[in-house]
C-alpha cells in the first residue's frame, strides 16, 4: 500500500523538462539549463517532506523564481489539508510564471523584496532562496522556532550569514548545500 501523499510528492517533482546544472554531471532541475536558478529536484523532495514534518499554518518563501519550490511546498500544504504559503519575488515574469505553475495551491504570491514581506516574521516554515546578496535581511525576520530551509549555502558568504542568525543549523551537502536551520525559542 502506498501513502496516499506520494501522489502530492509524485506531482511535485512532475515538470515538463529537467535539464542538467551547468558544470555538473548529473544534478537536475527542472525547466532549463540556460539560466540555472530553479531549485534543484532533490532540494524539492526535502522541502516537500520537511513541509509534510512541520505543518506549518504559514509557510514564507523569498524568491520564487519559476516556481518550482512553490510548487513543492504547497502542494505539501494541499496533501496536508491545512496551512499557507506566501511567496515574492522582485521580478515580474517570474511572479507571473508561479502563478501559472501553482495554479489552485494554497498560496499568496507577491511582487515585492523578501525583507519587505510582511508575513515573514509571522511564518512557521521559511525558504530563504532570493538574491545572493539579500539574504541575510532575510534571516534576521525569522522567528524563533521557525524550520528554515537555506538555499545555496554552498557559498560560504551564505553559510556565513546562516551562522550569525541562527543558533542551530544542519549545512548539508548537494550541488547547493541547502542548510536546515532555526533559532532556539529564547
Ligand atoms: C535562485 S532564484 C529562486 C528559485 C526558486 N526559489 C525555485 O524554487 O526555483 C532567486 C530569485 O530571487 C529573486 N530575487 C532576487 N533578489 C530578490 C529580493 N531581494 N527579494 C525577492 N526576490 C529576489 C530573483 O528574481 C530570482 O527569481
Amino acid at each position: 500500500m502506498i501513502h496516499p501523499s506520494a501522489d502530492w510528492l509524485s506531482k511535485a517533482l512532475d515538470f515538463p523538462a529537467f535539464g542538467i546544472i551547468p558544470g555538473t554531471v548529473d544534478w537536475q532541475a527542472p525547466h532549463e539549463t540556460e539560466d540555472p536558478i530553479t531549485t534543484e529536484v532533490d532540494t524539492l523532495a526535502l522541502l516537500f517532506a520537511l513541509v509534510r514534518l512541520v505543518r506549518p499554518l504559514l509557510a514564507v518563501e523569498t524568491g520564487c523564481g519559476k516556481g518550482a519550490g512553490a510548487r513543492a511546498i504547497g502542494l505539501a500544504l494541499a496533501s496536508l489539508g491545512t496551512g499557507k504559503l506566501v511567496t515574492c519575488d522582485i521580478n515580474e515574469a517570474y511572479c507571473q510564471k508561479t502563478t501559472e505553475i501553482c495554479a489552485n495551491l494554497p498560496m499568496t504570491i507577491i511582487r515585492c523584496e523578501g525583507k519587505d514581506l510582511g508575513p515573514l516574521p509571522a511564518a512557521d516554515f521559511v525558504y530563504i532562496d532570493s538574491g545572493l546578496h539579500s539574504r541575510g535581511a532575510e534571516m534576521a525576520l525569522v522567528k524563533p522556532g521557525a524550520i528554515t530551509v537555506i538555499h545555496d549555502t554552498n557559498s560560504d558568504d551564505i553559510f556565513t550569514e546562516v551562522k550569525q542568525h541562527f543558533t542551530k543549523y544542519v549545512r548539508l551537502p548537494g550541488i547547493h548545500g541547502p542548510t536546515i536551520a532555526w533559532k532556539e525559542p529564547k
